[in-house]
């Protein structure tokens, strides 16, 4: 979720789509994204939406408050349901993010399903996650989560390494996230994600590698893997500016991936998508999927985008506004854009080429089939696919994967 919201036009006071969105709405997969815009600290590398108490202190009154947050996301899923009309449509996917979902009492995430459950019903298989933040979770929250109707569960661990973790300004100490993973597995969570960060300042080849070796001591089902993004606005790029720290340089990005992708496919896990790596085909996070491969989604929550048969709508970022519009019986949408076929099909390869199954070449033009050509000779595509009408990545394309979409949507 980028800091700053795009222009749009403005969404209507009851959030009411065109009936081309809803149009053969009921047999396309719906997931539910559910945003917790609270944390206990800020990480110096982080620009998503989410607030500590100090950063909220005097905006937004007693609205923003945590205390009330439960309550009015379930309002903005009872307006999902006024919105997508009584249409039978079972939700396949919820994932609750931040944020810092586990900053909630398990009670408050645990009503939020129930709301999705409520108003729409889960599909028997649904996938339900929550993102979790190491330190702010013991074997009783995690038990409750899962007794709530949870599946899968996603920790934010980043390094193995204490000087790595103080760098990126997280809480938790070396070993807290790989034992979450064992709690998880004792509540009976299916299945388990950890999420890393690679390229840190200060961080070395074998600092990554022995973060890779807690994670396959762990044994999650599904590795995420993400080169350190410095976002503008953010503390981390103060200091990198200031000079107090030194900048990763894309030479030892690509490094790490190639360590990664090594490690992981040694210990039995598949890349699936660029960053992300899973055990089994039933290991692979289905609500990523869904955006992956352009379904419906409703983001509840502040600052969070939706997408409806080709409409695509964000909230008010802030927890006070939004929780001000809901209150007085309003969308908190804040800007809407309705995408064109081009913009669609531009979507489709930028998403699509960076899964293992890559993108059919008929969705290319003439420009992009020859950046295509251009692509497999330099040995950034697959050539068996290739052959079969479809660009997929090779290891090297992965290395590589922004320029070469970047080239394929001409
Ligand atoms: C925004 S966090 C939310 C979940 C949870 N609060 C946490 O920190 O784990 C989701 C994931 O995004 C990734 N992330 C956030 N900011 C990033 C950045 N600037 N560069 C790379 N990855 C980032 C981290 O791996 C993090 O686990
Ligand atoms: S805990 Fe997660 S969401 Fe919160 S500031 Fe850190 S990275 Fe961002």
């Amino acid at each position: 979720m980028p800091s700053a919201l795009p222009d749009g036009e403005p969404v209507p006071d009851d959030g009411a789509l065109p009936s081309s969105a809803l149009a053969g709405a009921a047999d396309r997969p719906l997931g539910f994204y559910l945003h917790v815009p609270y944390c206990a600290t800020r990480c110096g590398y982080c620009d998503f939406n989410t607030y500590t108490a100090t950063e909220l202190r005097g905006t937004g009154g007693v609205l923003a408050s945590r205390d009330n947050y439960a309550d009015t996301l379930i309002d903005e899923i009872r307006l999902a349901r006024k919105v997508l009309g009584d249409d039978p449509r079972e939700v396949r996917t919820v994932f609750v993010g931040g944020g810092t979902p586990t900053l909630l009492a398990a009670g408050d995430l645990v009503r939020m399903l129930g709301a999705v459950r409520e108003e729409f019903g889960l599909a028997a298989d649904a996938e339900v996650t929550t993102e979790a933040n190491p330190e702010s979770v013991d074997p009783a929250y995690l038990a409750a989560l899962r007794e709530g109707g949870f599946n899968r569960v996603s920790l934010g661990m980043q390094s193995a390494r204490r000087h790595v973790l103080r760098i990126l300004d997280r809480t938790h100490t070396p070993g807290r996230p790989e034992a979450c993973v064992a709690e998880a597995r004792a509540a009976g969570f299916e299945h388990v994600n950890l999420d890393l960060i690679y390229g840190t300042p200060g961080e070395s080849d074998d600092d990554w590698r022995a973060s890779l070796d807690a994670v396959l001591d762990a044994g999650p089902d599904h590795v995420s893997a993400y080169a350190l993004i410095v976002e503008e606005g953010t503390q981390l790029a103060r200091r990198i500016r200031r000079g107090e720290i030194p900048m990763t340089d894309d030479d030892a990005h690509a490094d790490r991936y190639l360590i990664a992708e090594e490690t992981l496919t040694a210990a039995g896990y598949h890349w699936y998508e660029v960053s992300n790596w899973a055990t089994s085909p039933e290991a692979r996070c289905l609500h990523n999927e869904l955006y992956w491969r352009g379904a419906d989604w409703w983001g509840a929550g502040p600052g969070a985008h939706s997408h409806v048969g080709g409409v695509r709508w964000w909230n008010v970022k802030h927890p006070g506004a939004y929780a001000a519009a809901l209150a007085a019986g309003r969308s908190p949408g804040a800007g809407r854009e309705l995408l064109t076929d081009e913009d669609r099909r531009v979507e489709r390869i930028l998403l699509e080429l960076r899964l293992r199954e890559g993108v059919p070449l008929d969705v290319l033009r003439e420009k992009g089939l020859a950046a295509a050509r251009r692509a497999l000779t330099e040995e950034l595509l697959q050539p068996g696919p290739y052959d079969e009408g479809r660009a997929v990545l090779t290891l090297r394309g992965r290395l590589l994967a922004d320029a070469v979409v970047r080239d394929l949507v001409d």
